[in-house]
């Protein structure tokens, strides 16, 4: 893909066919380590000794198939999942047993998968929900494309320009760590594209490390630096995206490619 300007503002840059490149490492540990993690709710474990790393200035990808545990994994980074064994690092920080108010001081953000805005709330009142005025009108210097929509109801916008006010509610809080689960799903490809860019936007100027599930398998390894393959709890492959893409039998078994 080469470097382009978007409709709803932004420009992108991909550095290949499949993957990304570039970007500098955290300099040492990673922003994220999982290490052998079982956690689920209540009674139903739904990862099995996950391990997991993620860096700053990278983006890694969850890919899997339905029920495989992507959900679970960003939910288990913030908080919102039963931890029973296995540690969860952030930041230099011990989280595995810390709460998500917590979690969130630190500088960690979840876009959830599914409702992640007040429809019945302007884009206005919305970005009032999680932050004071300075700090949202500083989020919103990235989403100029929604400035027109400040005081429309957020059940009037489109797909792309819901998720991109979702994306802007979690950017107030100025994160380091951000947790996106399927921010494109259900979009156009034109939208997903929009939506992906401005990920990568975010990723290049803040440095920060992102953490994308992405239901689109050949879409996500093309954006990504680094991806886990989840199938039924457990990690299939974590790695390369580039071998993920080129190995057949894995694709076929895994993920119907
Ligand atoms: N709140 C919950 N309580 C109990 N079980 C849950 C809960 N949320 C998810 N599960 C179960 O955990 C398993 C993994 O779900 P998860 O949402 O992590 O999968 P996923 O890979 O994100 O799937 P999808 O691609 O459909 O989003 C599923 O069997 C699901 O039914
Ligand atoms: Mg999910």
């Amino acid at each position: 893909m080469a470097s382009s300007r978007n409709a709803l503002g932004g420009s992108s840059s991909d550095s290949g066919s499949s993957g990304r490149s570039g970007s500098s490492n955290n300099g040492g540990g990673h922003a994220i380590e999982i290490k052998d993690l079982a956690c689920g709710y209540g009674k139903n474990q739904v990862l099995h000794g996950v391990d997991f790393s993620a860096d700053l200035s990278k983006i890694t990808a969850i890919v899997g198939s339905n029920g495989s545990g992507k959900s679970t994994l960003l939910k288990a980074l913030f908080g919102l999942c039963d931890v029973k064994s296995g540690s969860i690092q952030a930041l230099g920080r011990d989280i595995t047993h810390i709460p998500t108010h917590a979690i969130l001081n630190y500088g960690i953000s979840y876009m959830a998968q599914r409702k992640n805005v007040f429809q019945d709330l302007t884009l206005r009142e919305n970005l009032a929900v999680v932050a004071g005025r300075q700090r949202a009108d500083r989020a919103m210097d990235h989403f100029p494309e929604l400035l027109p929509f400040l005081d429309r109801p957020a059940v009037t916008l489109s797909g792309g320009q819901r998720q991109l006010l979702a994306m802007a509610m979690i950017l107030v809080h100025n994160p380091k760590i951000m947790l996106f689960d399927e921010p494109t799903a259900a979009l156009s490809p034109k939208n997903a594209d929009i939506i992906i860019e401005k990920i990568k936007n975010l990723n290049a100027e803040h440095d920060n490390c992102i953490v994308l599930v992405e239901q689109n398998v050949k879409y996500a390894l093309r954006n990504c630096d680094k991806v886990y393959l989840l199938a039924s709890g457990h990690v299939v492959y974590g790695g390369d995206p580039e071998p993920l893409l080129n190995d057949k039998d894995l694709a076929s078994k895994y993920l119907g490619m």
